[in-house]
């Protein structure tokens, strides 16, 4: 595992743009979370976009999650989310067919995340992803069997706290249910990048690079992937034992 700090979110999402930019390949499977942390890097991607140094133009993109029972046209139904930061000329150049998101509405939510899990198949080239506070990447929360694949699961209270924010600050509007990526598919990714960042992550982190491998911390099964970088900024290192070693190593 790699990491690399920098002051803000900003500065640390610009150079994990430059990762992606760096990777893309014509064609290429790109796995996109939600959520605010990846939303500066995808301000880069599009800026790169305009610039003509990159397009997302015939890649596809693949959701880790989606809300399950959301309205088709609810604002924060993460497939419209992802449509309005990467969908179109004006984005990424990702077209709206090539954005790959669960079936949320799906009359069989367990259906719908198998035949998800099958699409994806032997992963994704680039998995972006956030980490919530609670340790959770995707929507699987603490207790989450580490090998699982794409499945319906139940959102925990911090985590529905946590996205509040996103719905009127009411968490009784919050959907209880969702439809992730398992961690065994979140692993099958190729190359993995870890967006952490705020002081509220600052644990999340801690037990993700040097925590023991637990299903009540989710997130540290990607001790066993052979490629992740870390990007954060030095509110979430701030709990990092080795961090003076990180600091000397990191780009
Ligand atoms: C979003 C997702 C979640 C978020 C995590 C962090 O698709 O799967 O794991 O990445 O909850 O959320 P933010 O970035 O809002 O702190």
């Amino acid at each position: 595992m790699k990491i690399v700090i920098r002051e803000s979110a900003d500065e640390a999402s610009k150079i994990a743009a430059d990762h992606i930019i760096e990777r893309a390949t014509p064609g290429m499977k790109l796995g996109v979370a939600t959520g605010s942390s990846p939303l500066p890097l995808y301000k880069y991607l599009r800026e790169a976009r305009k610039a003509e140094t990159f397009s997302l133009r015939g890649c596809t993109a693949w959701a880790l999650d989606e809300y399950v029972g959301i309205a088709e046209d609810h604002p924060e139904r993460y497939r419209n989310v992802l449509h309005r930061e990467l969908v179109g000329d004006e984005a990424t150049g990702l077209f709206d067919e090539d954005l790959h998101t669960p079936n949320g509405l799906a009359e069989n939510p367990d259906a719908a995340a198998a035949e998800y899990d099958r699409e994806i198949g032997a992963g994704v080239d680039i998995q972006i992803l956030g980490v919530g506070q609670n340790g959770h990447i995707g929507f699987n929360e603490p207790l989450s069997s580490l090998s699982s694949r794409t499945h319906v699961d139940v959102l925990t209270d911090t985590t529905r706290q946590d996205n509040a924010r996103f719905f009127e600050n009411n968490m009784d509007l919050v959907p209880t249910q969702c439809i992730t990526q398992g961690l065994g598919t979140i692993m099958s990714a190729k190359d993995i990048v870890v967006l952490a960042f705020g002081e509220n992550k600052a644990e999340a982190l801690h037990q993700l690079m040097e925590g023991g491998v637990s299903q009540r911390w989710p997130a540290t099964i990607l001790q066993h992937h052979s490629s992740v970088t870390v990007y954060a900024d030095e509110a979430a290192v701030a709990n990092l034992e080795l961090l003076d070693y990180y600091r000397s190593t990191s780009g």
